[in-house]
C-alpha cells in the first residue's frame, strides 16, 4: 500500500510517512493548478492563494489518495479530485471565518482572508476556490464517467443538502434551545462529514472501485467524519488556540456535542466512533492499518 509521486507507488505503512508524502504530492499540485495573474486579479489570486497555502492537516486530500490507493488505484488519477476537495474546504472555511458567519480573526495560525484583505475581497475568494475546484476537476479529469460521477459527488456533499446545508442549519441553530443529539449529529454531518465521506468517495470513484470497496469506505467515512466534527467542538472547549491555529470558545453560543453531552460523554462518544471506524476499516486489507491509525489520529489530535 502506497503512494506515488507522480506515477510511483511509495511504499509506507506509518501513518506520518504516508501523509508527509500525500502532503508534498498535493501541494505540488495545487500550487501547478491555481489560477494566476494576468487571467485572475493580482489581488483575488492572492487571497485565494492566502486561504490554500501554507495548509492546514490536509486531511481532505489525504483520505482520497489513501481511498483510492486502497481500491487498487494511482494516486495521479486521484490527484484533481484531492485538490478540489480541498479548495472546497479552504473556500468553506475563509465563508465560515467571515465576520457575518463566526467572525473568526485567525486561521491555521494567520489572520483571516478577511483581515488580510477585506470582507469583499474574502467572499469573492471564496467564491473563486468553489467555482474553480470544478474548473480544475473538468480540466484534469481525462475519463469522462469519472468526471461526471466526480462533478456529482462534489456537488452533492459541498452544496445545499451538504456543507452548505449543514451550515445553515448550525446557523438556525446559534442561539436555539432545541439542543438534541439527534438534530446536532444531522447538522455535523452536513456541515463536516458530508465533504470528509465525498474525499473517500472521490478516490474511489477515481480508482473505479467495486461496490464492496465503496460500501466499506462509506461507513469508515461516516464513523470518522462524526468524531472528527465531536473532536472539533471538544478542542473549541479544551484546545490551546496556539496549536490549534484558531480562536477557541467560539461554539459556546451554539449547539456542540460538549454542550449537548458534556466533555466526558462526548469524548466517549468520540472513542465509539473511532472503533467503528477501525472495525469498517478491517476490511480494506492491507491498507486496513493506515486508515485506523488515521481514525485514532482524527480523535486524539490536538488541532
Ligand atoms: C476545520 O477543518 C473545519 C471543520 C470542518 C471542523 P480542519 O480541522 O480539517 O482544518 P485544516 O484544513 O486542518 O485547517
Ligand atoms: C465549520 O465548523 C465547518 C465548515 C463547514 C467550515 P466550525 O465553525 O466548527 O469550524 P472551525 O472550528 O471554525 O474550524
Ligand atoms: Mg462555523
Ligand atoms: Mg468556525
Ligand atoms: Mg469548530
Amino acid at each position: 500500500m502506497g503512494i506515488g509521486s507522480q506515477g510511483k507507488a511509495l511504499l509506507a505503512t506509518d501513518l506520518n510517512e504516508y501523509v508527509r508524502q500525500a502532503v508534498r504530492v498535493v501541494d505540488r499540485a495545487l500550487d501547478e493548478w491555481m489560477p494566476r495573474p494576468p487571467e485572475v486579479p493580482a489581488q483575488l489570486a492572492s487571497a485565494m492563494r492566502h486561504a490554500v497555502f501554507p495548509g492546514g492537516k490536509r486531511l481532505r486530500p489525504v483520505l482520497t489518495l489513501m481511498s483510492c490507493e486502497a481500491c487498487g488505484g494511482r494516486v495521479e488519477d486521484a490527484l484533481p479530485a484531492a485538490c478540489a476537495v480541498e479548495l472546497i474546504h479552504c473556500y468553506s472555511l475563509v465563508h465560515d471565518d467571515l465576520p457575518a458567519m463566526d467572525n473568526a480573526d485567525l486561521r491555521r495560525g494567520r489572520p483571516t482572508v478577511h483581515v488580510v484583505f477585506d470582507e469583499a475581497t474574502a467572499v469573492l475568494a471564496g467564491d473563486a476556490l468553489l467555482t474553480y475546484a470544478f474548473e480544475l476537476l473538468a480540466r484534469h479529469v481525462p475519463d469522462q464517467d469519472v468526471l461526471r460521477e466526480s462533478v456529482l459527488e462534489l456537488a452533492q456533499a459541498a452544496g445545499p443538502a451538504g456543507m452548505v446545508g449543514g451550515q445553515m442549519e448550525d446557523w438556525l441553530g446559534t442561539g436555539t434551545d432545541g439542543a438534541t443529539e439527534a438534530r446536532l449529529q444531522r447538522i455535523h454531518e452536513l456541515k463536516t462529514g458530508a465533504l470528509l465521506r465525498a474525499a473517500v468517495r472521490l478516490g474511489a470513484i477515481a480508482a473505479r472501485a467495486n461496490a464492496t470497496q465503496r460500501n466499506v469506505l462509506d461507513r469508515y467515512a461516516e464513523s470518522l467524519g462524526l468524531a472528527f466534527q465531536i473532536t472539533d467542538d471538544l478542542l473549541d472547549v479544551v484546545g490551546d488556540p496556539q496549536r490549534l491555529g484558531k480562536p477557541v470558545h467560539q461554539d459556546e453560543k451554539k449547539l456542540s456535542f460538549p454542550g449537548v453531552l458534556g466533555i466526558e460523554k462526548a469524548r466517549r462518544r468520540v472513542e465509539e466512533l473511532v472503533a467503528e471506524a477501525c472495525r469498517s476499516a478491517a476490511a480494506l486489507g492491507p491498507a486496513a492499518g493506515l486508515f485506523q491509525q488515521l481514525a485514532r489520529y482524527v480523535a486524539e489530535r490536538n488541532r
